[in-house]
């Protein structure tokens, strides 16, 4: 590769790895029946992307099921339609990173792998957890 390919790429590999961010979760986590679990997620750069959008999403054999969505651009905190009044994602860790969904009063059918997916203007990166129901 000649030099000037180097001067020129330089300035705009900056700018991208300055924005840029990983995502990254366990493995598993275990929930019991009825009570609460957290889905964790957590960004690498322990502060806010810009205009951060968090998607969390169940990976379901042949689709993908909306579990909550979040815009940071609106404050649009959206529940996915089978979640309704059971996902809480405290606003609170934002400022550190954590992105983790609460999912409330786990169900057997909750188990089975979730992505969380986290955007901002110039990034993407998501990053996988199974949900084991203890017992099932
Ligand atoms: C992240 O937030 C969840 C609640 O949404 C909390 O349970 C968890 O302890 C937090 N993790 C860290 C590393 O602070």
């Amino acid at each position: 590769m000649p030099p000037w390919v180097h001067l020129w790429t330089l300035p705009h590999l900056g700018l991208l790895l300055s924005e840029s961010f990983e995502v990254s979760s366990f493995p598993t986590v275990t929930g019991i029946v009825g009570q609460d679990v957290v889905l964790p997620c957590q960004i690498s750069t322990r502060t806010q992307p810009n205009n951060m959008e968090v998607q969390w999403k169940k990976i379901i054999q042949t689709h993908v099921e909306t579990v909550h969505e979040y815009r940071a651009q609106t404050g649009q905190d959206v529940p996915g339609q089978e979640y309704q009044g059971r996902t809480v994602l405290l606003k609170d860790g934002f400022t550190s990173g954590n992105v983790s969904l609460k999912l409330k009063n786990v169900r057997p059918a909750d188990r089975g792998m979730y992505s969380c997916i986290v955007k901002s203007n110039e990034w993407s990166a998501d990053a996988a957890t199974e949900l084991k129901i203890a017992g099932w």
